[in-house]
């Protein structure tokens, strides 16, 4: 029904609605063709011109945007025969199967991306229909329909399998979701995030020698340790987004290789103060937005080696702040730390004495103060965000010893004044950003002494109510919207110089 129509409408606008046409660019050293057409009906042609001394075997890759055809892997296949990558987004099909991986035509693949479409099933089970295939490394499905899965239907040599936001549900599996056996032994990333599975009891994981596995954002409540008994290769294990309510003793405890752990989202309401100990190259470690109340300071003293820690939102209450902070201070080599959304109240508790902190997180902790001591040890620090909190006042030295300073994010608060002095230390600030405060003095030498200030931001404040990405103090339009609070701040000191001025003439008067 639809090759008529289309022939009609072809005899008005000529072939190139049908055909998928090729950009061809060098990208690094690849040759590439981009095909930004829809592909509506079956075709064995592929349009567009290759450039003068390149070959259809130079082409290493193609990238596909909006392609429906079925028939548009066999496509592209026959016609480039070196073809290492295909990367589809938007593929419309419903299912890949065996005819779509010609014979004789993929041997040099490598690279299968096909996103956000309609697959919902990968061949029959146990049918491997990449066999054609035998260098492929790498399956992306991301944002496809798929609920299950067998890994008898995926090729061997798969290093890299990612099934990220599918339909995968364990009650759609008669079976083990992997099958029975290992049976991809060289698969070392498996992506299995965002799906709907719940227990673990069906997936058999397929390779003893993973080192990164992504579980996060599914539903899962428990983690059967039986599941990861073979895991003891992994380097990075995501758990984040799921129903975990705590971690026990044995969780990780057969990955000592393990280096990045996030259990960030979860119900986790305790921690097993051993749940880490053989750990001992951990060095990133994600248990925000979870349910603490209180982290016990066993559980940090086992990873000392940790250079990320993020614990923002864990309700951490006040009392088991001050415990906390010691066993903080031992992570002698913490590059990153957030404690953000954790209402331990004044600033003296808080206090983090990290030397080696590089980014330093501490929004929405309803601090309303910093002293002139608050940074004073962190001499590396190059990101702080203190945003949605109740600071009024910039003390004259709270820089004085941050002289790496490149973003300091500061939304949301209540500070009035920028002194020029207080930012001196900060030269090499590239992101400034202000918004949603009560700006209105600003010293007009203030952005004089920044070199390569890149990203200011002064939305809703009193004298300025404006963004500037990216900024350029050397702009005379940008600058002259700041005049106002160059103006206030100028004419706040004549007043104070005139009260002085005032106060001396009455007491010159009195004195009379
Ligand atoms: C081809 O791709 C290049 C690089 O992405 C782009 O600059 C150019 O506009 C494209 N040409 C057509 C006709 O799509
Ligand atoms: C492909 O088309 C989309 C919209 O139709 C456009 O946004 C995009 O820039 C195009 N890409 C190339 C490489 O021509
Ligand atoms: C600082 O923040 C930026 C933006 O979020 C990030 O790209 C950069 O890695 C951070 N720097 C450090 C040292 O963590
Ligand atoms: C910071 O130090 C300055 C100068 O020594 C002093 O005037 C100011 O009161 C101090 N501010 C705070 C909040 O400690
Ligand atoms: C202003 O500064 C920017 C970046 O520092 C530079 O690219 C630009 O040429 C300068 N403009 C003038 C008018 O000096």
């Amino acid at each position: 029904m639809k090759t008529p129509i289309l022939l009609v409408l072809c005899a008005l606008c000529g072939l190139a609605i049908s055909v998928p046409t090729c950009n061809y660019s060098t990208i690094g050293t690849t040759y590439v063709c981009f095909m930004n057409s829809s592909i509506a009906a079956a075709t064995d042609t592929i349009g567009g011109t290759i450039e003068a001394g390149k070959s259809e075997t130079d082409v290493k890759r193609v990238t596909t945007l909006d392609a429906a055809n079925k028939d548009l892997i066999k496509l592209v296949l026959n016609k480039f025969a070196s073809l290492e990558a295909l990367q589809i987004q938007k593929g419309g099909v419903a299912s890949i199967d065996v005819t779509d991986f010609p014979s004789g035509k993929c041997g040099a693949l490598k690279q299968l991306q096909i996103w956000n479409g309609q697959i919902n099933a990968i061949g029959a089970q146990d049918t491997n229909i990449f066999g054609a295939c035998s260098l492929i490394e790498e399956i992306d499905l991301t944002g496809n329909q798929l609920a299950k899965l067998h890994s008898g239907s995926l090729p061997t040599t798969l290093k890299k399998l990612i099934l990220t936001n599918n339909l995968i549900n364990p009650n759609y599996q008669t079976s083990s979701f992997f099958g029975s056996t290992t049976s991809l032994p060289g698969l070392t990333h498996l992506s299995l995030s965002g799906n709907k599975i719940s227990t673990l009891s069906l997936v058999n994981l397929p390779s003893e020698i993973l080192t990164h596995l992504d579980f996060s954002n599914n539903l899962l409540a428990e983690f059967p340790l039986v599941n990861l008994q073979k895991s003891t290769k992994l380097v990075s294990f995501y758990l984040n987004g799921n129903k975990l309510t705590s971690i026990p003793e044995t969780l990780v405890s057969s990955m000592p290789d393990l280096i990045e752990l996030k259990l960030g989202s979860n119900l986790i309401t305790t921690i097993h103060q051993d749940a880490f100990k053989l750990n001992t190259k951990l060095t990133s470690l994600d248990i925000s937005a979870n349910p603490l109340k209180t982290l016990n300071d066993a559980v940090l003293k086992n990873i000392l080696t940790l250079t990320s820690l993020d614990i923002h939102d864990i309700q951490l209450e006040s009392a088991s702040f001050t415990p906390l902070k010691t066993v903080l201070e031992a992570l002698a080599n913490l590059q990153k730390l957030d404690i953000s959304s954790n209402s331990v109240g004044a600033i003296d508790t808080l206090f983090i004495k990290n030397v080696n902190l590089l980014d330093l997180s501490i929004s929405s902790m309803k601090l309303n103060q910093f002293t002139n001591e608050t940074f004073s040890t962190l001499v590396k620090l190059q990101n702080l965000t203190f945003s949605n909190n109740e600071i009024v006042e910039i003390p004259d030295k709270l820089f004085e010893k941050t002289t790496e300073m490149k973003r300091l994010i500061a939304r949301e608060n209540k500070v009035a004044i920028l002194k020029a002095s207080t930012f001196a230390t900060m030269k090499n600030l590239e992101v400034l950003d202000f918004t949603s405060n009560k700006i209105n003095k600003i010293e007009k030498t203030f952005f004089d002494q920044f070199t390569g200030l890149k990203e200011v931001r002064f939305a809703s404040n009193e004298c300025i109510n404006e963004d500037f990405v990216p900024f350029y103090k050397n702009d005379t339009a940008t600058m002259a919207k700041f005049q106002k609070c160059f103006d206030n701040y100028n004419s706040a000191r004549s007043i104070v110089i005139s009260n002085i001025l005032l106060v001396f003439v009455a007491a010159v008067f009195k004195f009379m």
